[in-house]
């Protein structure tokens, strides 16, 4: 597989061998050892929306790897203006190893991986976050959580990260309990791919029922980059789904909190909840570095002997 569009792209194998590898590299990493398995590679990041987490990792990590990095904003190049998606996938092609694109159109990502001849990353789009999604199960499995007996409840927007979240689960094993309010529900096609795949899903509107019982609670942003128009009706729409203290009540006792961040505290979620004892969104941030450095390594080729 040339490139990671989506969390459909892997298989349940690769999911588990991708968080192997990104424990090691963490190891390796923290360990103090400096290796240089990408020397001389170099990374286009292309970024129409804005970013800290994805892009200091995939910056961070690239460099960390022996590469380096070439931030473009999308107003820079002119992405689908100035010169078209293929054009740009091609002209990369000849001078780059790898592309990590964050886009507002899905087909925008989907267009630069059919067009370019190395690997294509979605660093988001409006449909997709996989390296969210991979990092977010990497934090779990790593902490030693059962993902195979788990149950997550995504509280909020059926939207990007939960598309992602959604479609990690089924190839882990975990069940998943989305509730958001009515007209905000997950794609219905990735509901059916997530039942496809075996993936155990409820959608319901209920926030409270979701969250009973629940060995996670996720939520999001209620208004997505690229949705700002839509603030005000969305705000209202969601004013029943905010992840408080008292909906944390319901969950098991041990019950984490995770977040992909940037949080609007006093919507989504509390002050008291996003900075208390249950919440590991900052294990969720770190770990997109390592998690996306596994991925760089993968699909750039690198070998851990030079590692
Ligand atoms: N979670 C995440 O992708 O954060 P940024 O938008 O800051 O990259
Ligand atoms: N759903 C959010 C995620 C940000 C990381 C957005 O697309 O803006």
């Amino acid at each position: 597989m040339k490139d990671l569009l989506s969390v459909g792209d892997l298989s349940r194998e690769r999911l588990f061998r991708l968080f192997t590898l990104a424990a090691d590299l963490k190891q390796r990493w923290k360990a103090g050892r400096r290796a240089a398995p990408l020397a001389g590679r170099s990374l286009a990041l292309i970024f129409e929306k804005p970013s800290l987490r994805t892009r200091v990792t995939f910056e961070v990590g690239i460099v960390q790897l022996g590469g380096r990095a070439v931030y473009l904003s999308g107003n820079e190049i002119g992405l689908g203006t100035r010169e078209t998606v293929p054009d740009v996938a091609r002209n990369l092609s000849r001078w780059v190893d790898g592309i990590a694109a964050r886009v507002f159109a899905h087909a925008t990502v989907q267009g630069l991986a059919t067009h370019a001849s190395i690997p294509v990353i979605n660093g988001l789009s409006d449909f997709e976050h996989p390296c969210q999604a991979l990092a977010d199960y990497f934090t779990l499995w790593e902490r030693g959580v059962d993902l195979a007996s788990m149950r997550m409840a995504w509280i909020g927007d059926g939207n990007n990260v939960c598309h992602s979240m959604m479609l990690a689960g089924a190839l882990v094993g975990a069940s998943m309990v989305v509730a958001c309010p009515p007209g905000y529900e997950p794609d219905a096609g990735v509901q059916a791919q997530v039942r496809a795949l075996g993936g155990r899903l409820q959608v319901t509107t209920d926030a409270r029922e979701a969250a009973t019982g629940a060995d996670v609670l996720y939520t999001d942003v209620w208004v997505s980059m690229g949705q700002e128009a839509e603030r005000e009706k969305r705000r209202e729409a969601f004013s029943r789904y905010q992840l408080s203290e008292r909906l944390l009540g319901f969950a098991k006792p041990s019950a984490l909190v995770m977040h992909c961040l940037p949080a609007h505290r006093g919507e989504e979620i509390t002050d008291a909840v996003l900075d208390g004892p249950r919440s590991i969104v900052l294990d969720q941030s770190e770990n997109r570095l390592h998690a996306q450095k596994a991925v760089i390594f993968e699909l750039l080729g690198g070998s851990l002997d030079d590692a």
